[in-house]
């Protein structure tokens, strides 16, 4: 399978330009922010989320957890430190929407622990602070 990444490392100008363009599309920040992280709070800013595409054409959508490559991402992503960040029975702990397409890096020792627990990081930080 040939996967492909959309978007990596994005400045906070970068960041800003995706938000502002998202608030014009949805007409409300509220809206917005389900779908784009505020400037200075995306995991793109860190360098360490992935956008991934089956095609090089296709658009970021939900579909690509039907693709054979979405399919791979969600049954192996954890073997290689990477979580699925934005799931969508976790969208109320997020807040954000279902986004199969965006993988964060954690580390294996994190990964295959979420991926054993079926925690989203919020969860998992919560009880790793504690
Ligand atoms: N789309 C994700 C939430 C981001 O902007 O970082
Ligand atoms: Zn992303």
């Amino acid at each position: 399978l040939t996967i492909y990444a959309a978007s990596g490392y994005r400045s906070y100008s970068t960041q800003a330009a995706i938000f502002d363009r998202k608030i014009k599309n949805t007409g409300s920040r509220e809206k917005a922010q389900r779908l784009v992280a505020p400037p200075g709070a995306s995991e793109h800013q860190l360098g360490l989320a992935m956008d991934l595409k089956a095609t090089p054409t296709s658009n970021l959508s939900a579909s690509f957890a039907k693709t054979k490559q979405g399919q791979w991402v969600a049954e192996n992503a954890h073997r290689f430190g990477f979580i699925i960040r934005y799931k969508e029975e976790w969208t109320d702990i997020t807040g954000y929407a279902y986004e199969p397409w965006h993988i964060r890096y954690v580390g294996t020792e994190h990964s295959l622990a979420m991926q054993q627990s079926g925690q989203c990081l919020e969860e998992y930080l919560g009880e790793v602070q504690q």
